[in-house]
């Protein structure tokens, strides 16, 4: 296989190289990464001299360079994580960036596996694009459950995924598309709740929890989320969607408390912040399409601690890709700083 990775120098892209590069060592892969603030090259230190891995900067929303990389590497898959992921940003920072990556530059992608006769794409998405269940209700995220976004992050994405609906009926580009629950694992940019958490506890600060903390999401380690697209790639079947999560639902109080329990803090470092707009109630993700090709994640909801466990050890040990961060990007994790500390002002005038 000759697979090009989009966005493949993020968090989930990150993780995805890792895992195919160590299961099928004869696969070419080209990582085409805009290196955005969330893209960083440290993530792939350890494969910068395999002759089966290239990098080339690129945007995904320039068609003339994906065609050229796609001929120059003779590429014959393609996967998608590159977008703007970044909830708050789009709603605090505007939403531009979000529609131009993700939609406009999937409709880019979807043109260029047009044109080069590419055997499969996989357009990695998420779990947002359906919109909010309320606590109380039972009810899961199936495949055919209308899509329904709340925030400009998820209706961006949502944007991506009816083009690939819409090339596949209209063109026959044979595209997967995917919808996955919310990641944890190493690499993750630390604007997101588990590394901005363990980030802040460490340097022995208190962490923002939104609103009443019950907001409840389905977590699942980034390698399941890997080895689910792997299988994917292989074996989903064109013009399909699949759900991809690890029925692991935990609110975020249930989390952060286990977070705090881990790291050996008691419950005085929660700091209660103003909720975020339009904020989602709960996803449920119902799994069972993608497990009856026989997928199943090793990061079971039994296994969470350990996985959560595993994970904050990985932050407290990789202190060079940690501080590498902090040097490089500080500006850019700053920001996200500045709209909470903006939650906290609107709180303290409201109360
Ligand atoms: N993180 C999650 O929990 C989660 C859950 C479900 C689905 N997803 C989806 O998985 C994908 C990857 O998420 P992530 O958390 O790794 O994101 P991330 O923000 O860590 O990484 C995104 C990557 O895309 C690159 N990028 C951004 N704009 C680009 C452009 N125009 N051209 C080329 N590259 C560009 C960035 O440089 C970065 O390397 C996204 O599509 C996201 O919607 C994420």
């Amino acid at each position: 296989m000759k697979l090009l990775v989009t966005g493949g120098a993020g968090f989930i892209g990150s993780n995805f190289i890792h895992h195919m590069l160590e299961k099928y060592p004869d696969y070419e892969i080209v990582n085409f990464d805009k290196l955005t603030y969330a893209g960083n090259l440290e993530n792939h230190k350890h494969i910068e001299n395999n002759p089966h891995y290239t990098f080339v900067q690129g945007d995904i929303t320039d068609l003339e360079k994906l065609n050229e990389v796609i001929e120059k590497y003779n590429i014959d898959y393609v996967i998608n994580f590159a977008a703007e992921t970044h909830v708050d940003r789009s709603i605090h920072g505007g939403c531009k960036d979000f529609v131009l990556t993700n939609t406009l530059g999937v409709q880019m992608i979807l043109d260029a596996v047009k044109k080069n006769n590419i055997k499969k794409f996989v357009n990695v998405s998420t779990d947002e694009v359906y919109g909010s269940l309320e606590l109380e209700d039972p009810s899961q995220f199936t495949e055919e459950t209308p899509i329904s976004p709340n925030m400009p992050y998820a209706a961006a994405k949502a944007g991506g995924d009816m083009m690939c609906n819409a090339y596949f009926v209209t063109h026959g580009v044979p595209v997967v598309v995917t919808h996955c629950s919310n990641n944890y694992g190493p690499y993750q940019f630390p604007e997101k709740l588990i590394p901005f958490f363990v980030f802040k506890l460490l340097a022995g600060e208190n962490v923002p929890v939104y609103g009443d903390g019950l907001n409840v999401r389905d977590w699942i380690h980034v390698r399941d989320h890997a080895s689910a697209l792997d299988l994917l790639l292989h074996e989903g079947v064109a013009g399909e969607i699949y759900n991809i999560g690890s029925d692991n639902e935990r609110n975020n109080m249930e989390l952060t408390k286990m977070m705090l329990e881990i790291l050996g803090f008691g419950e005085e470092k929660i700091e209660y912040v103003t909720d975020r707009p339009g904020h989602d109630r709960k996803y449920s993700i119902d799994a069972s399409k993608i497990k009856k090709l026989g997928w199943k994640p090793v990061y079971t909801a039994d296994k969470f601690r350990q996985g959560l466990e595993e994970t904050i050890n990985w932050y407290k040990e990789n202190t060079a890709w940690v501080e590498g961060l902090r040097n490089k990007k500080k500006d850019e994790m700053n920001k996200f700083q500045d709209s909470l500390e903006h939650s906290k002002d609107k709180m303290k005038s409201n109360t």
